[in-house]
């Protein structure tokens, strides 16, 4: 098993694509509110990837072995649709709670990041929810550093989720990200402290917790994309592209429209 080193040259064509990524997310955030279908927020995405930025939708066509060609640039995930979820003439309501997963390709290097929304007013469960998964996926990535290994970044993800009540989803996982979409490692979202890959500085991976506010089992829908959790609970998901430093970690996906981290002791 091979996990690559980016050189400082490929360090910074991912951090040219994290801030295009994150951007993407900022120009978005206006349009999704209730009313506009996720159909609709697709195309914008499309039209502004292409045309604006000049990057890649890189999920348009995507097809990993087994797979139908993913037919959208990006990924709307809706109540409970864990991930994967394929935009189309869904209107948003307001209760809903909806995530936006992008990424985009630039200079041949990707960028792949995902926030949560709340259409309109939240209830108290999806708040605590959505803000549960985004300390995870923050207790996660502040565990990142040379030296720790994959298994810590796991099992603060994980014991963070279900001390709150709340479920991880296992058959999905970060990973390796550069000029392919998906490499090594796996980045697990639950573990044992102390197991796993050594990190190394150069490495780039992405954290993106999956939390069902029921039970963890999901299942798949005909379309051959959509996950939705078995019980129909609601699930939330955050995503960053994060690199291993010489004394820590750095954030890729960051824009001026990046939500702040978590205060430490959330
Ligand atoms: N962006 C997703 C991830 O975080 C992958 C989406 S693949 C798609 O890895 F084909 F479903 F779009
Ligand atoms: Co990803
Ligand atoms: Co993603």
């Amino acid at each position: 098993m091979s996990v690559p080193i980016k050189s400082a040259d490929e360090i910074v064509r991912m951090r040219e694509a994290g801030r295009l990524a994150s951007e993407l997310l900022d120009y978005l955030t206006p349009h999704v509110k209730a009313g506009v279908t996720t159909g609709e927020i697709d195309r914008l995405a499309h039209v502004y990837m292409v045309d604006v930025q000049r990057t890649v939708p890189a999920t348009l066509n995507y097809a990993p072995p087994g797979h139908s060609p993913y037919p959208a640039s990006l990924c709307t995930s809706i109540n409970h649709v864990v991930c994967h979820g394929i935009p189309g003439d869904r209107k948003l309501r307001n209760g809903d709670i909806i995530n936006v997963d992008v990424t985009v390709i630039k200079d041949e290097y990707h960028g792949d990041s995902s926030r949560m929304f709340f259409i309109g007013a939240p209830s108290i469960q999806s708040r605590r929810l959505v803000d549960v998964t985004y300390e995870a996926m923050w207790k996660g990535i502040r565990a990142v550093r040379p030296g720790a290994h994959l298994g810590d970044i796991g099992h603060v993800i994980q014991r963070h989720a279900e001390s709150n009540g709340f479920s991880i989803v296992r058959e999905f996982c970060g990973h390796g990200i550069g000029r392919r979409f998906h490499e090594e490692p796996q980045v697990l979202h639950y573990g044992r402290p102390g197991t796993g890959l050594k990190l190394q500085p150069g490495m780039i991976f992405t954290v993106e917790p999956m939390v069902n506010a029921g039970r963890p089992g999901i299942r798949g829908l005909a379309d051959g994309w959509t996950i939705v959790t078995a019980d129909h609970s609601l699930s939330a998901q955050w995503e960053h592209t994060v690199l291993v430093t010489d004394d820590g970690f750095e954030v890729l996906t960051v824009s001026s429209g990046t939500p702040p981290p978590p205060p430490l002791d959330a």
